[in-house]
């Protein structure tokens, strides 16, 4: 198994590509700390693995508070004994709005929940990593957002900043053997459509000329499977860079 005994924080688990990341993930061996707001959604995960070679167990929490970091590698740290493996996953879509219509609302909620969520939990991973003293491993879930306008300017640039907050980690901890690597999807069925605000008009009109070199969709599945070579031993020469999967759809 290429996770064994690894002890692994997945926040956005109750769906999509986090829910498939640590069903991934717990049938390769590893022990899952699933992270989301939804406790009955992660509930009903746990119950879907309980025949499956590794464990987990469920932490709710919003990831736009800190203390949900806190939280949630504690119960990694008490649960398990340690903590080998960051995997952040959580996040959420604007309403494709540019900045003229942009409400200060919408910037403030993206960027807590897809850029500060993220870092909060780097910051608390990283502290214990280092006490540790045996290095550990970060892997991100960005987008292609991050480098080409598939959304309003809120996601878009909530995106980049978690691209480059990776690119940081990366290579201030390299030498303490510390890793940081990002995956930018781009489209996958999930269930974002379902709970992002209504599109904006003009921004929906200009993000959507794009879709024209569209491949068909990616499932949260393969996604699973890049996450799994980051989050494994397998990609160690791997530091400081962003997987892009998005089945060729920004190779134009
Ligand atoms: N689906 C796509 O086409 C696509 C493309 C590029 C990037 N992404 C990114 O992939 C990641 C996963 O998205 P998905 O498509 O699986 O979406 P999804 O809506 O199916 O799942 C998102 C998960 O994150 C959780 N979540 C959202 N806000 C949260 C918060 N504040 N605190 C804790 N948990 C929270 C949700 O409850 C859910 O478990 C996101 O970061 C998203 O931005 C998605």
């Amino acid at each position: 198994m290429r996770l064994e005994n690894k002890v692994i924080v997945v926040t956005g688990a109750s769906a999509g590509m986090g829910e498939a990341i640590v069903t991934r993930f717990v049938q390769e061996g590893a022990k899952v700390v699933a992270v989301a707001r939804r406790k009955e959604r992660l509930e009903a995960l746990i119950a879907s693995l309980k025949d499956a070679p590794g464990a987990v167990v469920a932490c709710p929490g919003d990831m736009a508070d800190p203390a949900t970091s806190e939280k949630m590698v504690d119960m990694a740290v008490q649960t398990f004994g340690r903590l080998d493996v960051l995997v952040n996953c959580a996040g959420i879509m604007d309403d494709n709005t540019a900045v003229g219509d942009m409400s200060d609302e919408m910037l403030d909620r993206l960027l807590r929940v897809n850029t500060c969520g993220p870092i909060y939990a780097m910051r608390k991973a990283v502290r214990v990593f280092l006490a540790q003293g045996e290095g550990g491993n970060i892997v991100n879930v960005t987008s292609v957002g991050a480098f080409h306008q598939t959304a309003g300017v809120a996601y878009c640039a909530s995106k980049g900043a978690l691209a480059s907050a990776t690119k940081n980690t990366a290579f201030m901890y390299m030498e303490e053997g510390i890793r940081c690597n990002a995956i930018a999807p781009g489209g996958v069925v999930t269930e974002i459509p379902m709970v992002m605000p209504t599109p904006n008009e003009f921004g929906f009109g200009r993000t959507s000329t794009l879709l024209t070199h569209s491949p068909e969709l990616g499932m949260p599945e393969d996604i699973a499977e890049a996450a799994l070579f980051l989050a494994s031993d397998e990609s160690k020469f791997v530091n400081g860079t962003t997987i892009t999967c998005d089945g060729g759809w920004t190779c134009f």
